[in-house]
């Protein structure tokens, strides 16, 4: 065959320069009973609850059964979901071992829940009789990338990784028990949920655009949120609350926080925890994370942190405004998420994979959402290149 590229169309398509969309913005490319973002008014919608009325009430397990059927789940419903999950609450051997050589090698957490999430496969498939239109691998991977996250964080220690008690634990007080070793108040509980309820679906974002596109090929579940978890753990996608809060912890002091900001707009750098593609009011996000920190900290969790947080968010949304006129950037939900998830004592390295695990829900939720539809995800792109260049072929024995 010629090295000459055989499709050489001599003019670039005008229909679809006219559509050019850089970052995708404003395409629509389907319909979604999953989540609304409106980001003109700054709501957030999750299958037809407002982010304020949902995350402070459901706890993660309803929240996810709500996006996975689009309806509210019933108590027994409800009971058989985690019954569900309890079962596969456990690592296979060699997601075990995966972790262990991750930890010797001491691999970024992100990098090894991809890694680990992709092990998952090793187990074998078992359907869950209760669910039987469901894909049983969205069970393994609610279940156990909460396990994932706290084995690896035990043994990047040098700990074998702890296991629970006997009992009805839940994502979210299992994660908090698996983390600390120690049993959580209902209080901590509580804003835990809050947090994964909150974050448990965005519309299409990044990383569930990525979810979707793979599983558009017919390709499957875990392959899919793999690839998600890779869109997840780029800074500016999930990986902004770990600088949002090492920020507040450099300002260290209420007076420190204008020329310690300002310098770095001044700079040209970028205030981790500010600004978002959509929501160009606020993120509804954020103040319902902001209501929840506060009731943290309020209760048992450090008071002073809160304050000079807040000090720390008022004098950048002002500072923005002068340095970015008109751009209304403002607090987005990875500010109070580092806040809320530092209150709970949880290190700053796993922020971004506790919101994986939450995101999960979504993702499984927008795969099943994508299967149905049924369409390959194909968007186009405007070459820029040349046409109709010449390979001349060299007489090599000339
Ligand atoms: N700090 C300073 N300036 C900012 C910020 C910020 N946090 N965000 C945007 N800007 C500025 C940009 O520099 C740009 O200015 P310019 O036009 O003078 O060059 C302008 O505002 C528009 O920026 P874009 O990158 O075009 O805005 P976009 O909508 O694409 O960005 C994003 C959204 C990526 C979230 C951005 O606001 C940002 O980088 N924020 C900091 C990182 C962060 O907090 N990420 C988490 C997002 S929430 C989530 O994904 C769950």
């Amino acid at each position: 065959m010629s090295p000459v590229d055989s499709k050489t169309d001599s003019k670039p398509d005008s229909k679809l320069d006219s559509a050019l969309r850089p970052g995708f913005e404003g395409v629509v490319f389907t319909e979604t009973r999953i989540s609304h973002v409106d980001g003109l008014a700054g709501r957030l919608t999750l299958a037809g609850y407002a982010v304020e009325e949902l995350a402070p009430k459901a706890t993660f397990e309803e929240a996810t059964l709500l996006l996975w059927t689009g309806r509210r789940p019933s108590p027994a419903e409800l009971e058989s979901f985690r019954a569900e999950l309890a079962a596969r609450r456990v690592l296979p051997a060699m997601t075990l071992e995966c972790l262990r050589q991750a930890a010797v090698q001491r691999l970024p957490a992100m990098d090894v829940l991809r890694l680990a999430a992709d092990s998952l496969a090793l187990q074998p498939v078992r359907p869950a009789a209760e669910w039987p239109d469901f894909e049983p691998r969205a069970f393994d991977l609610l279940a156990q990338m909460p396990l994932v996250v706290a084995a690896y964080h035990h043994l990047l220690a040098g700990h074998e990784p702890l296991s629970l008690p006997s009992g009805d634990w839940g994502i979210a007080a299992s994660l908090l028990y698996l983390i600390s070793g120690e049993i959580p108040s209902p209080a901590r509980v509580r804003a835990l949920e809050t947090y994964l309820v909150t974050v448990c679906d965005h519309g299409t974002n990044a990383s569930t655009l990525a979810a979707r596109v793979i599983v558009s090929t017919r390709s499957d579940l875990l392959s899919a949120v793999v690839g998600a978890i890779g869109a997840l753990k780029g800074p500016l996608h999930g990986g902004a609350p770990g600088p949002a809060l090492e920020m507040v912890f450099d300002i260290g002091q209420a007076e420190r926080a204008e020329p310690y900001l300002r310098a770095k707009l001044a700079a040209g750098e970028r205030l981790m925890g500010f600004g978002h593609r959509v929501y160009k009011v606020h993120d509804p996000r954020a103040a319902v994370l902001a209501a929840a920190a506060e009731q943290l900290f309020a209760a048992d969790a450090d008071r002073e942190l809160y304050a000079l947080a807040r000090h720390v968010e008022a004098t950048a949304i002002r500072l923005l405004d002068e340095f970015k006129p008109g751009r209304h950037l403002r607090t987005n939900v990875e500010f109070y998420t580092a806040l809320l998830l530092h209150g709970l004592g949880l290190p700053t390295e796993l922020f971004t994979p506790l919101f994986a695990v939450a995101r999960t829900a979504g993702w499984i939720a927008h795969c099943r959402e994508q299967q149905l539809e049924g369409r390959l995800l194909r968007p186009a792109a405007r070459y820029v290149g040349p046409f109709d260049q010449r390979w001349e072929v060299k007489d090599l024995a000339a």
